[in-house]
């Protein structure tokens, strides 16, 4: 058996709507895009979010997400995970489109305990719902960070599917930015 980086962590971030839905059913995730203004929010710094963006060691996707990726990057709008390794779960074959992508399909424990852990101090699932609802089932997760968009949009993906059971969190931070999102950072609860 492997040994887990002493201090892995494994993240599931996602930016959803108020009513909690990360892409509407088609896919299309326009409404991320709001005229709000919050007077009293932050703003990013740039230098800010480029550094924070150096600590995040790897990432994890589901095969949808990943071909929402794709069409992005397509459309002109660039890759936004960098040359960070990046692990898309499929049973599908897929196309490639970068050296950092590699492709999974199994068990996710096993991926996580057994391959990420190890390798990886900061682990960050970037979606989709199916797959982060997935990794909090399995108990993988250490925290979930939720971006909420100042947009109620009624139907669409939703970020957590069914759970087995309930999963108790520790709220750990709050932030409230200029353009109406509000960052709740969660730590997920053992025992
Ligand atoms: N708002 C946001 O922050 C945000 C973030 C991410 C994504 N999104 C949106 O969310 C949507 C995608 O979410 P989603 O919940 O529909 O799908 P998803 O979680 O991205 O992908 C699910 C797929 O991943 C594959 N998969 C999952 N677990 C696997 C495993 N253990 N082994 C092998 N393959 C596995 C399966 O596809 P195969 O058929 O390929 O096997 C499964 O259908 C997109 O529209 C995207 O734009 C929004």
């Amino acid at each position: 058996m492997t040994m887990a980086q002493p201090d892995s962590s494994v993240t599931i971030h996602m930016v959803a709507s108020l009513d909690g839905f990360i892409a509407r059913k088609d896919g299309s995730v326009d409404w991320l895009e709001t005229s709000d203004e919050f007077v009293n929010g932050d703003t990013l710094d740039p230098e800010f979010v480029e550094a924070f963006l150096k600590t995040i060691d790897c990432y994890v996707m589901g095969s949808r997400t990943y071909e929402t990726a794709l069409r992005f990057e397509s459309q002109g709008f660039g890759w936004a995970y960098g040359d960070k390794p990046t692990f898309v779960l499929t049973s599908r074959e897929l196309p490639r489109s970068r050296e950092s992508v590699e492709f999974y399909s199994g068990d996710l424990a096993e991926l996580v305990n057994g391959h990420l852990r190890p390798s990886f101090r900061s682990i960050w699932f970037v979606g989709g719902g199916a797959v982060s609802t997935e990794c909090l089932r399995l108990g993988l997760a250490d925290e979930v960070r939720y971006s909420i968009a100042p947009v109620l949009i009624g139907e669409g993906i939703p970020f957590f599917e069914k759970l087995d059971g309930d999963i108790a969190l520790h709220l750990a931070e709050v932030k409230a930015y200029k353009n109406g999102m509000v960052e709740l950072r969660y730590e997920v609860r053992r025992g």
